[in-house]
């Protein structure tokens, strides 16, 4: 936690009340029971326990180097695959608990979208989509190409590439990268979406469409953002859990929490005195 800055406040030891991790009542998709996560010995996620409701979005917001990453990355069993990386407690998903379920299944089930759009630099833009299909062994054309034009609307992409759909992925402007990772993402119908700042790359009119676009996916999956901006976190999610030093110190409906925060970590949080 060396990114942390020696003037905030230290993190409350005692555990969170079970009000501040208690479920908001829409029926948890996804849900943590102390949850933790340790690089080596170094614990990054100290017992998180949590219920992430079904289609909605949801924020988590905290200072540099508190675990978003980390935590998120435990959520489609990325985390594990860093060297001496580990994971205790439980990730629920409908009832049934990750970590005894196949990785790869997992992370069919749970997509990803990273900061940097990261879209498969040899491939043309419908490759990239078909991508995922196409490692499940989906070798049928027709199939293919319903998932891919699915998946392009899905994520607001299609009009602007369709009449090059066979063109190179990365030729796409930042934004459309990013939304064409979405899409990648959207082709293997995934249950969950997580989403490490995906708008950190990009320009204010490219941030706008993606988060047009998030408010629109929560329709139909559950999705969980990663954010430094708390005016984006206001403007895309229901809910924000607040984490700091790995702990999760306040969850609850987004309005609430930044208008009338229950922890005093919060408050000093997001009137801006640390972070
Ligand atoms: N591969 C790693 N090995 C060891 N420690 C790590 C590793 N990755 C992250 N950490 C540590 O785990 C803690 C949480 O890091 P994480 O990347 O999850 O924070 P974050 O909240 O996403 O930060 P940022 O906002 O800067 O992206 C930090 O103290 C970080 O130094
Ligand atoms: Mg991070």
């Amino acid at each position: 936690m060396e990114d942390t800055p020696a003037a905030a406040p230290s993190a409350p030891a005692a555990s969170l009340s079970s009000e501040t991790g208690a479920s908001p009542g829409h029926g948890g998709k996804l849900r943590l029971d102390a949850l933790s996560a340790f690089y080596g010995p170094k614990k990054a996620i100290d017992s998180v326990s949590l219920d992430f409701p079904a289609k909605t979005v949801t924020a988590i917001i905290g200072p540099s180097g508190c675990g978003k990453s980390t935590l998120i990355r435990c959520l489609n069993r990325m985390h594990e695959v860093t060297p001496r990386a580990t994971v205790t407690g439980h990730a629920i998903l409908d009832g049934e608990d990750l970590y005894e379920m196949d990785a790869t299944l997992v992370r069919r089930r749970i997509g990803m979208v990273f900061q940097k759009p990261n879209p498969f630099p040899t491939m043309s833009v419908y490759d990239n989509v078909a991508a995922g299909l196409k490692l499940n062994g989906e070798r049928n054309r027709a199939r293919l190409d319903e998932a891919v034009i699915r998946s392009l609307k899905g994520a607001a992409l299609w009009d602007e590439v369709k009449d090059n759909i066979h063109g190179p992925g990365v030729r796409l402007s930042g934004g459309q990268q990013q939304r064409l990772c979405i899409a990648r993402a959207l082709a293997v119908e995934p249950e969950v979406l997580l989403m490490d700042e995906p708008c950190s790359a990009l320009d204010p009119i490219a941030t706008a469409k993606i988060e047009q676009l998030i408010r629109t996916l929560k329709e139909k999956y559950t999705v969980i953002i990663v954010t430094h901006n708390m005016q984006q976190a206001a403007r895309v999610a229901e809910f924000t859990a607040f984490l700091y030093l790995g702990k999760l110190i306040e969850f609850g409906p987004t309005g609430d929490m930044f208008e009338r925060p229950k922890e005093k970590l919060t408050e000093e949080y997001i009137t801006g005195r640390f972070g």
